[in-house]
């Protein structure tokens, strides 16, 4: 296994890179064209401080995010608070049980920077918080699985593999990306029987 990350001591340091000070281009391409309906509740786990989280609930979808760093919600809710239907939540996705399970689950650089050995788990998460018939929408950040991280890698196959017992894959792409990642992103559309 590898060491526990601190995020909260990440966020107090300032040590953020992954944290562009926007939403994930490719999310905001998908919310241009998408057509899933505006009464769905949206799950953005590991949601830092709330960029992507922001999209959504501009977009008109009630949406939850949820983190285990109380600073970077503290941060998210400064910046976000004005906006209606979006509230972020302590939380650990890996090992909370929802209340109520969500219609979409939305994925960015959560996965790549859990611990590899709990994939397993974060595969079963996302099963569990997500209702039939919901939809899982994910940026993976794809290159060679290290033992150094977070970020840990993925290849696209270790993806598929991981998920697909139990979501069908409905379409998968190379997004818009960051600059500097634009070889390393990949998106996923599942859903749930
Ligand atoms: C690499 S950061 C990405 C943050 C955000 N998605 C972004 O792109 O700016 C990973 C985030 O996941 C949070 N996190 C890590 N493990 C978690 C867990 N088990 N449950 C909820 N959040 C978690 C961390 O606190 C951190 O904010």
């Amino acid at each position: 296994m590898a060491s526990e990350t601190d995020w909260n001591e990440r966020y107090q340091n300032e040590d953020t890179p992954w944290d562009k000070g926007e939403p994930a281009p490719g999310l905001v391409d998908w919310l241009k064209q998408n057509t899933l309906k505006l009464d769905s509740r949206v799950l953005v786990p590991g949601c830092g401080r709330g960029h992507d989280a922001s999209v959504w609930a501009k977009a008109g979808f009630e949406t939850t995010g949820i983190d285990l760093s109380n600073l970077a919600l503290s941060d998210a809710r400064q910046e976000y608070e004005s906006l209606p239907c979006l509230a972020f939540l302590p939380g650990n996705f890996l090992e909370d049980e929802p209340n109520e399970p969500y219609d979409l689950i939305f994925e960015h650089t959560l996965y790549c920077a859990i611990d590899p050995a709990r994939r397993a788990e974060y595969a079963k998460a996302v099963d569990k918080h997500l209702k039939p018939g919901g939809h899982f929408l994910a940026i993976h950040f794809l290159f060679s699985l290290s033992e150094e991280g977070p970020p840990f890698g993925a290849s696209q196959q270790e993806i598929l593999d991981q998920f697909s017992p139990y979501f069908k894959l409905l379409e998968q792409w190379k997004p818009k990306s960051f600059e500097g990642r634009e070889n390393e992103e990949r998106m996923f559309l599942w859903s749930k029987n």
